[in-house]
């Protein structure tokens, strides 16, 4: 039996998503535009928490102050009505033919100062509706050809960008956190900023880095043939994972935002293992909402995008149910101790030793016997197949 999604669990949805009309490189819409209305009762009846969105999912580009204000009455009544939340706001820098070379990093001095000054305003409204997270995934920040990007003025610009929108969020005080959102490609041939790793090291580099972290997103790291597990662990480790956005994705291709679990669903299983159980030996936890960034598929018409809203949360539900089963079984605990994953718990140099006392230590040096050390079996294939056990639903 799935279990039954309720606010509680936290579960959230961009706009975009179920707003999806199908409309890709190579042919037209598939479904008529959505009432953003009807997404927020929709997505209540669901289940739902909360629903995320670009200014430009809701307010029309370049749409009048009293149009904004008519169309924000609206969505705002909705939400009251329902109660559902806007945990994250984000900004569209990539759809108007303007932005065909970026928003902060365009060559064009213009394009940036009005990108720039839209990400302004979105914060306004971020604040206004209580969102705690804003997330900004540079789409259009990029380049086809090597020689058309400076890259250092390139990223300088973006340090730019969103160290001004940090500073101004600060100055406004609003309680916002920016989150960035890495994508190896697509849009763009190249896009900055790829991959969690490398929006880490840019992080770095920001003076207001303090309220920027990460929204790691499962089908980006996994376009670029890396272990979305495993950057989300490092963006925990960092203390930098403000946001998540999750789906499916069936390996190196273009970017397919499947349903959560219909692409590598093992990867999925340890995903959510890790959002819901945290690291085996403790550390940092994810406390934020589980938002999911998918396309319903352009195959489906309005009952299947809602089917296809309601199989996010399911198989979210169902994988935390068997990675809570998985960790509280007693042979895994075993088969965990065997592999020596509490072990690398344990900090390799004693309390107070340093490395004087280690190269003096013989068992650490001539008197290693590294024959035997090699013989020892950890056992990860019986733990993968036990994991595999409760993944199956087979124990
Ligand atoms: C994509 C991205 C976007 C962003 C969204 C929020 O590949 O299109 O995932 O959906 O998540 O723009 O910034
Ligand atoms: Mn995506
Ligand atoms: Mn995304």
């Amino acid at each position: 039996m799935t279990p039954q999604p309720t606010p509680a669990d936290r579960f959230s949805f961009g706009l975009w998503t179920v707003g999806w009309t199908g409309n890709d490189p190579f042919g037209a819409p598939t479904r008529v535009a959505l009432d953003p209305v009807e997404a927020v009762h929709r997505l209540a009846d669901l289940g739902a928490y909360g629903i995320t969105f670009h200014d430009d999912d809701l307010i029309p580009f370049g749409a009048s102050h009293a149009e904004r204000e008519r169309i924000l009455g609206r969505f705002s009544a909705a939400l009251e009505q329902t109660g559902v939340q806007v945990p994250m706001l984000t900004t569209n820098l990539f759809s108007h033919p303007v932005f065909k070379d970026g928003g902060f990093t365009s060559n064009d001095r213009s394009v940036r100062r009005f990108a720039l000054a839209k990400v302004l305003r979105n914060i306004d409204l971020a604040a206004e509706l209580g969102a705690e997270t804003f997330v900004m995934w540079g789409g259009r920040e990029g380049s086809e050809y090597d020689g058309s990007k400076d890259l250092n003025a390139a990223l300088n610009r973006m340090r730019e960008g969103v160290d001004t929108a940090a500073a101004y969020i600060k100055d406004k005080g609003y309680g916002l956190r920016i989150a960035v959102e890495p994508k190896p490609n697509e849009p763009r041939g190249d896009i900055l900023l790829p991959t969690v790793g490398h929006a880490l090291a840019f992080i770095e580099q920001l003076e207001h880095g303090d309220i920027v972290g990460l929204n790691p997103e499962t089908g980006h790291e996994q376009m670029a043939g890396l272990n979305y597990t495993h950057g989300l662990a490092q963006a925990l480790w960092a203390d930098k994972l403000f946001h998540i956005d999750l789906n499916g994705q069936r390996g190196i291709k273009y970017d397919q935002d499947l349903v959560f679990g219909h692409g590598d669903l093992a990867s999925a299983f340890f995903t959510v293992d890790l959002l819901e159980n945290g690291f085996p030996n403790g550390g940092p936890r994810y406390t934020g909402p589980r938002h999911f960034d998918f396309k319903p598929s352009r195959t489906e018409d309005y009952d299947g995008v809602w089917e296809s809203a309601r199989a996010n949360m399911s198989m979210y539900l169902l994988l935390r149910e068997r990675a809570q089963a998985f960790r509280a079984d007693p042979d895994v605990q075993s088969a965990l101790q065997e592999a020596g994953v509490f072990e690398l718990g344990e900090p390799t140099l004693a309390a107070g030793e340093n490395a004087a006392d280690l190269l003096a230590d013989r068992s650490a040096g001539s008197g290693f016997d590294a024959a035997t050390a090699a013989q020892r079996g950890f056992g990860f294939v019986k733990l993968n197949q036990l994991a595999i056990d409760h993944l199956l639903g087979s124990r």
